[in-house]
């Protein structure tokens, strides 16, 4: 059956447990059944086989004495003993009555069973001949003044087997049906109430990349369904963002790539053109050395963002000393500054819980930036400050050209450059700030800049409380 082999399934499993359940419900709600019947037969047998003992007891009180007057009384009663025995026997073990005589019960024989001898007065037991006949067997001693009777009485309870036989038939039969139907509906069940599962199933595996911002939750799902479908849309919508912003950074790229491409191919075209001197010829390269320059810094920024981004870097953090941090850094740029007659001042002190190879590259871009933007005469200040909520933020801030507010929401974008700043010679790569703010995420903070046009800019990266 098919069923079998699916060990594995929903269906499988809940129609096992509905049959299971089904036929362990209607056994014991059946043999429950069984049993009370049975015990309040047995019960009334019992009744009616003490009535006769009564009844016996009662002709012997009067006639212990006259046996033919005892058995006048008794065989006067036809009517009682049909289907039924008893016997009398005196103390000293002399059938007294004995009436009617079914072969299997000559001489008593069913009394004299050990199983049978054990039992006290009135207590009644099954037994069976052996030609298929069921009895119910009961005695009590019976004493009258100066003599002692022991009473036998036997009574055919034989329709009453085949009435218990034929309900414990039927209780057989209700019990397969019952797990028949509990196995075939059980499974219709099961397989009808998980078909949205596979109906979900099919809308998912129908999906392809182009259609990531359809939806597949609606109100049609069960309510366990529900929470399968809103989970997965909002898969499909972190897919698609994804999806876009890497087609958009690759076409970014491209066209990145492309402008000093075509600049290096058509300088070189230029050069080849016709004969030039060694002089030209020296220029062409160097000015080329200079693009390709620019193209190296371009792609190890994009593979410095490519390894950062990464879901599972981690930064090997450790507790820093900033000052030494800070002042790192601004030796290295110190001969820059002093190029541009730019006054670059390192104060602050503190600790972070930081990678400092990257601290050092994300402070460094915020530096460069700041001695790119600020004019000879102005200053570059880095300093420490602690946040009432003990989150430690090193700030940079420069008296430079500022940014524009329309600017400010998009310098943080990858390839962004203002427009003042695109066109700029030896300018940078627009990937600068997206650098720190990658940075900054892996260490759980943020990156803020504040920008006066024509004031000054303020950088702030902000480590969160150890
Ligand atoms: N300190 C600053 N002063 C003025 N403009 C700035 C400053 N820092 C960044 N910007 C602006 O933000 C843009 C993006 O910066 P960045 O990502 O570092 O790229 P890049 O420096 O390569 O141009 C810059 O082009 C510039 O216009
Ligand atoms: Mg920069």
């Amino acid at each position: 059956m098919a069923l079998i082999g699916e060990r594995g399934s929903i269906a499988f499993r809940l129609t096992v447990w509905y049959a299971l359940l089904s036929v362990v419900l209607i056994a014991s709600a059946g043999s429950i059944l069984y049993w009370v019947l049975a015990d309040r037969l047995r019960q009334e047998d019992d009744q009616w086989l003490a009535g006769r003992i009564a009844q016996v007891r009662g002709i012997l009180s009067l006639h212990s004495r006259d046996t033919a007057a005892l058995q006048e009384e008794v065989h006067r009663d036809t009517a009682m003993l049909a289907g039924s025995y008893l016997r009398v026997v005196d103390a000293n073990g002399i059938n007294v009555i004995e009436a009617p005589i079914p072969h299997a019960f000559a001489g008593g024989r069913p009394f004299a069973d050990p199983r049978f001898r054990t039992r006290g007065d009135e207590q009644g037991m099954d037994w069976a001949s052996g030609s298929g006949e069921t009895y119910r067997l009961m005695s009590a001693r019976v004493g009258i003044i100066g003599a002692g009777f022991t009473v036998q009485v036997a009574m055919n309870r034989t329709s009453e087997e085949e009435v218990l036989a034929a309900y414990r038939r039927i209780l057989w039969l209700a019990l397969f049906a019952s797990l028949a139907i509990a196995v075939i509906a059980g499974y219709l069940i099961a397989r009808r109430g998980l078909q949205p599962v596979s109906r979900l199933a099919a809308i998912i595996a129908e999906l392809s990349a182009a259609q990531l911002h359809r939806h597949v939750v609606n109100d049609d799902w069960p309510r366990e369904l529900q929470p399968l479908a809103a989970n997965f849309d909002q898969l499909l919508v972190r897919l698609d963002e994804s999806f876009v912003r890497m087609s958009r950074f690759s076409a970014d790229i491209a066209h990145e790539l492309r402008t000093p491409l075509h600049i290096l191919q058509g300088e070189a075209e230029l050069a080849l053109s016709k004969d030039r001197s060694k002089e030209q010829y020296r220029d062409c390269i160097a000015s080329a050395t200079e693009e390709y320059e620019r193209l190296a810094r371009m792609v190890d920024a994009l593979l410095f963002l490519a390894r950062t981004e990464q879901p599972d870097s981690l930064p090997n953090k450790r507790t820093l000393v900033i000052e030494h941090e800070i002042a790192a850094v601004c030796d290295f740029y110190q001969a820059l500054a002093d190029e541009q007659e730019t006054t670059l001042i390192a104060g602050g002190s503190g600790t972070v819980l930081a990678d400092s190879a990257l601290l050092r590259h994300a402070l460094g871009n915020l530096i460069i930036n700041a001695l790119n933007h600020t004019p000879s005469g102005g200053s570059v200040v880095v300093d420490v400050t602690k946040t009432s909520d003990r989150a430690v933020e090193i700030v940079v801030s420069d008296t430079g050209e500022g940014i524009a507010p329309e600017d400010l929401p998009h310098v943080f974008d990858r390839f962004y450059r203002a427009d003042s700043a695109r066109f700029r010679q030896g300018a940078g790569t627009g990937l600068g700030l997206a650098i720190v703010r990658s940075i900054m995420l892996l260490h759980g903070g943020l990156v803020s800049l504040d920008s006066q046009l024509g004031r000054g800019t303020t950088a702030t990266l902000r480590f969160p409380a150890t």
